[in-house]
C-alpha cells in the first residue's frame, strides 16, 4: 500500500503500539462514549466507521447492535489485521474492509449512521472534501455522520510552527471548514468542543445531517 503522507505511513508502520499509545495518551474511553452518546443508537441501524484504526471503537457499537450490523473500513492493512482478531476473539460480527475514504465501496443511501474519530488530520483539504462528498453519498436521506476530530492548535511555539508548514495544504488539521460541510451537502445539527488528547489537543465533535 503507497500512503501520500507519512503520519499515515507511521501508524502504518507502528500498528502494534496504537493502543498501548492511546490508552496512555489520549482520554479514548471518555471521547469513545461522547460518540457513542451522541448516535444514540437503538440497536437496529446500519453503521459505518471510516478509518476505524485498530477497531476498539466498532467493539462498543457491535455490542449495541442486535438487529443492526456494523462495517468498518480503514486504509491500513496492519492496523485492521488487529481489529479483525480483536472482533474474533469477542465473538463480534464485523465486516472489515481495506480502503479510503475518499473511495468508498458501498451503495449510495446504504448507512444510518456513520463515524470517523481522528482521521481528518490524515487527510489534506482535498481529500477532506472527497471524503464529506463520500460520506454525504453513503448515507441515507435522514442519516447522520458523526465525528470526534482534533480541533484548533495549541498556541504553542511547536504548534505555531506546524500551523505555517501545514495550514494551505490541511493535513494534521483535523477539522474541516464549514464551506467544506455545506459544499458536501450537509448541515450541522450540533457541535461541540471536547476536552484535550493528550492534556493537550483540543477535539471537536459534530453531528451532521444531510440538507
Ligand atoms: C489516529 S488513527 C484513528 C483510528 C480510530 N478511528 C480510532 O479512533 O482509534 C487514524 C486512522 O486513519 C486511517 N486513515 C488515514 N487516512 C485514511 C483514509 N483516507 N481512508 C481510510 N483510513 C484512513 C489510518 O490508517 C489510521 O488507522
Amino acid at each position: 500500500m503507497k500512503y501520500k503522507h507519512l503520519i499515515t505511513k507511521l501508524l502504518d508502520i507502528g500498528a502494534g503500539l496504537y493502543d498501548p499509545l492511546l490508552r496512555l495518551t489520549l482520554a479514548e474511553e471518555e471521547f469513545r462514549k461522547k460518540l457513542l452518546e451522541l448516535a444514540d443508537l437503538k440497536g437496529h441501524e446500519k453503521v459505518l466507521d471510516i478509518a476505524c484504526g485498530t477497531g476498539t471503537f466498532d467493539l462498543m457499537i457491535a455490542k449495541i447492535l442486535d438487529r443492526g450490523s456494523i462495517r468498518a473500513i480503514d486504509i491500513s492493512p496492519k492496523m485492521l489485521g488487529i481489529a479483525k482478531r480483536k472482533a474474533e476473539q469477542k465473538g463480534f460480527k464485523i465486516h472489515y474492509e481495506v480502503g479510503s475514504s475518499q473511495e468508498l465501496p458501498y451503495n449510495h443511501h446504504e448507512f444510518d449512521v456513520v463515524f470517523t474519530s481522528l482521521m481528518f488530520h490524515h487527510l489534506d483539504y482535498q481529500e477532506k472534501q472527497r471524503s464529506l462528498h463520500e460520506i454525504h453519498r453513503v448515507l441515507k436521506p435522514n442519516g447522520r455522520y458523526i465525528s470526534v476530530e482534533f480541533g484548533e492548535f495549541p498556541k504553542d511555539f511547536f504548534h505555531r510552527m506546524i500551523i505555517d508548514f501545514t495550514h494551505a495544504s490541511g493535513i494534521l488539521h483535523g477539522i474541516y471548514p464549514y464551506r467544506l460541510i455545506e459544499e458536501a451537502g450537509f448541515y450541522v445539527v450540533d457541535e461541540i468542543e471536547g476536552p484535550a488528547l493528550a492534556g493537550h489537543h483540543r477535539t471537536k465533535y459534530r453531528v451532521l445531517g444531510k440538507t
